[in-house]
């Protein structure tokens, strides 16, 4: 069984064509093609994304998306069996030409439809990954991104329950936000932990909001303040490199450090020994050491799935897709999209 899945509810269009052999995910489906189209140019200059810019890029670039998605699979519209489509949550005007284009591609072929839950489909990245070998249900799972900080238990396909959440900005937005401060382009991430490369973790205290150790929420609003702050203050070194590389990274270190505390008390509190990491920040490799220090002296197994996997992509959403259809779930035509939807009220 083959299935088409199209993401585009922030700021990359993305198509892929997954191909489901037998049994249950892990191992047992292959990503025939996965073609994802970013738009950093686009928003770049406004130091983060703009939602009316990146509908009208969704628009330029739907269909030359899911055209190459079919060419690199090297199938034709008549292979595909399904199209799966993120429904939401995100932002309303991408979504809608997402799910304009999955209907029309399946009202055209005759095929059955399935609206994805986007954060359904990050929990799906993992069981893409071929290394991910012993990977499976269920687990603590750190979702981090431009728009979203959660921690979540994948109890099982379909059973999640909301661990902790941001109180305020997104980690992607604390790391965009202080590369704003810093003076460096966007995205932040990139730039902040090129930047910290070599520069000293402890050379200077920025605050880890952390209410409560058993507490999984987190905050990174302050900690955006205490750099501002702090650069106003030390105006007279704003030139000086070596300074300015201890900044970023005890900036990056202080975000980490709170991602790494919440993600090993949420495996401690539901008693799970596997945590998934995925989102934009998953890139971080300050984040990917600390993790995978910390985790192993507790007898806790990391997947961080490849970076292509951990960013929206639209294989995640085919899988998701697959597994609903598999469940005997498949949309109404008039199926709508959401910019507000709890993972927790699936379905
Ligand atoms: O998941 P993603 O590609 O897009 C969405 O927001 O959905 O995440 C983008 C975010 C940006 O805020 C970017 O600054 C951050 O991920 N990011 C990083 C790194 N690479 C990307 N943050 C920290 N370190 C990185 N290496
Ligand atoms: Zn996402």
């Amino acid at each position: 069984m083959r299935v088409l899945g199209i993401e585009s509810s922030c700021d990359e269009t993305a198509c892929a064509v997954v191909e489901l052999t037998d049994g249950e995910p892990a191992g047992s489906c292959r990503m025939l093609s996965n073609v994802v189209h970013g738009q950093v140019e686009v928003h770049a200059r406004y130091g983060g994304v703009v939602p009316e810019l990146a509908s009208r890029a969704h628009i330029r670039n739907i269909h030359p998306v899911m055209t190459e998605a079919l060419r690199n699979a090297g199938v034709t519209p008549e292979r595909i069996d399904c199209v799966a489509v993120t429904a939401g949550p995100g932002l309303i005007g991408g979504l809608l030409t997402g799910m304009a284009a999955a209907k029309g591609f399946a009202l055209a072929m005759g095929l059955p439809l399935v609206g994805v839950h986007h954060m359904e489909g990050h929990l799906m990245s993992p069981f893409l990954d071929p290394g991910a070998e012993g990977m499976d249900f269920p687990f603590v799972a750190l979702l981090v991104s431009g728009g979203h900080t959660l921690l979540l238990h994948a109890r099982g396909f379909g059973d999640y329950r909301i661990l902790g959440r941001t109180r305020d900005d997104a980690v992607g937005e604390a790391f965009d936000k202080g590369a704003r401060l810093l003076g460096l382009g966007y995205p932040g991430g990139p730039a902040i932990a090129a930047l910290a490369q070599g520069g000293d973790r402890r050379g200077i205290h920025f605050p880890r909001a952390m209410p409560g150790r058993e507490q999984l929420d987190c905050s990174f609003s302050g900690l955006k303040t205490a750099l501002r702050t702090f650069l106003g203050q030390h105006a007279d070194r704003h030139g000086d490199p070596a300074w300015r590389r201890d900044v970023a990274a005890s900036y990056q270190e202080a975000i980490v450090e709170v991602l790494a505390v919440k993600s090993l008390a949420a495996c401690r509190l539901t008693g799970e020994r596997r945590l998934v990491v995925a989102g934009g920040v998953g890139a971080n490799q300050r984040l990917r050491e600390m993790l995978l220090e910390r985790a192993e002296a507790q007898g806790i197994r990391v997947w961080f799935p490849p970076l292509s996997l951990c960013t929206d992509n639209g294989a995640m959403i085919a899988l998701a897709g697959l597994r609903r259809l598999r469940m005997g779930q498949r949309a109404d035509w008039d199926l709508n999209v959401r910019a507000r939807w709890s993972v927790e009220q699936i379905g």
